[in-house]
């Protein structure tokens, strides 16, 4: 093998490491001459859109070596098969604390949380607002829940997920995945209550995912969990009512947030699992893979 791409072999391993992935795919195309059009052209979408990543800091996860979009993609962390040309590697096991993850030097979620203000960027602020439910948690998790947008408890207390579905939340990461609440961190893809808890609108979400996305960068956890439709299709940039999300479960999906290589699961939401509650296994599912992917031991489930 080639010295240099030993090199490049060795860089990306250490990356696919730093991000906590046990094992991966590698595409030898990754290492054949760089052709970014064509990475570009096949990027999701969400990739394709998000802004040219800034100098990073040395030591910086963002310092590690540039991954196209496409070659990102193979990066199947969870169930699936592996591309029929590319080769298999695996990567020992490296449990780790919050504190062990190299993270980029981002700005502060204060600074954002400042930036943000009394928001007045989208209706939700003159559509009966109390309060601007930022988010909670650990300020750098290994893992975050994004969930939709403030009920009216969450918009009381101005925190996430406190009424009847951020208890399931609870359960869920502390009786499910062995986790306390404190060390996770938890917001939404709105940060205001839409009224009568509907659904956020397009332009809602739009005027509010700079700052979502931001905060994640910020935080730069390990893993994502999307909970629910909306969380998934605004994280993943796909189409809302194109297709089950069923069909987005069940992997991790590796995309970038400002240059910043994010991880999302994605699972159903709480308030979901409430009404049907047949679907907590499939839910428990969702939270073993993250749970593997966390190194976080598993235990017979009581959800
Ligand atoms: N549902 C959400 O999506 N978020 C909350 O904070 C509470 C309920």
């Amino acid at each position: 093998m080639k010295t240099e791409i030993r090199q490049s072999l060795a860089e990306y391993l250490r990356f696919v490491r730093d991000l906590g992935l046990e094992s991966t795919t590698l595409d030898p195309r990754l290492f054949a001459p760089a052709n970014p059009a064509a990475a570009v052209e096949s990027a999701p979408a969400a990739a394709r859109s998000a802004s040219p990543p800034a100098s990073p800091a040395p030591g910086s996860r963002s310092a590690s070596p540039p991954i196209a979009p496409a070659a990102r993609r193979t990066v199947a962390a969870s169930a699936g098969g592996a591309a029929a040309d590319a080769f298999s590697f695996s990567i020992p096991a490296m449990p780790k604390t919050n504190d062990q993850v190299s993270r980029p030097v981002a700005e502060s979620l204060s600074a954002i949380r400042s930036e943000l203000g009394e928001c007045t960027r989208c209706k939700l602020h003159a559509l009966g607002r109390h309060s601007i439910v930022f988010g909670d948690g650990h300020a750098q998790p290994r893992l975050v829940f994004v969930g939709e947008g403030p009920g009216a408890d969450e918009d009381q207390q101005g925190l996430p997920f406190v009424g009847r579905a951020g208890q399931l939340l609870t359960d869920m990461i502390e009786k499910g995945m062995g986790l306390a609440r404190s060390q996770v961190y938890i917001c939404n893809v709105v940060k205001c209550r839409p009224p009568d808890n509907r659904t956020p609108e397009a332009d809602e979400i739009a005027a509010c995912l700079p700052f979502l996305h931001r905060q994640l960068r910020a935080l730069a956890p390990e893993l994502i969990i999307a909970l629910g439709a909306t969380a998934a299709h605004a994280l993943l940039g796909t189409q809302p009512g194109r297709g089950p999300l069923n069909a987005l479960r069940g992997r991790i999906h590796a995309l970038a947030i400002s240059g910043w290589p994010a991880r999302v699961l994605v699972t159903y939401h709480p308030a979901y699992l409430l009404r049907d509650p047949r679907q907590k296994k499939e839910a428990w599912k969702d939270l073993q893979i993250a749970m593997h992917d966390l190194k976080l031991a598993i235990k017979p489930n009581s959800l």
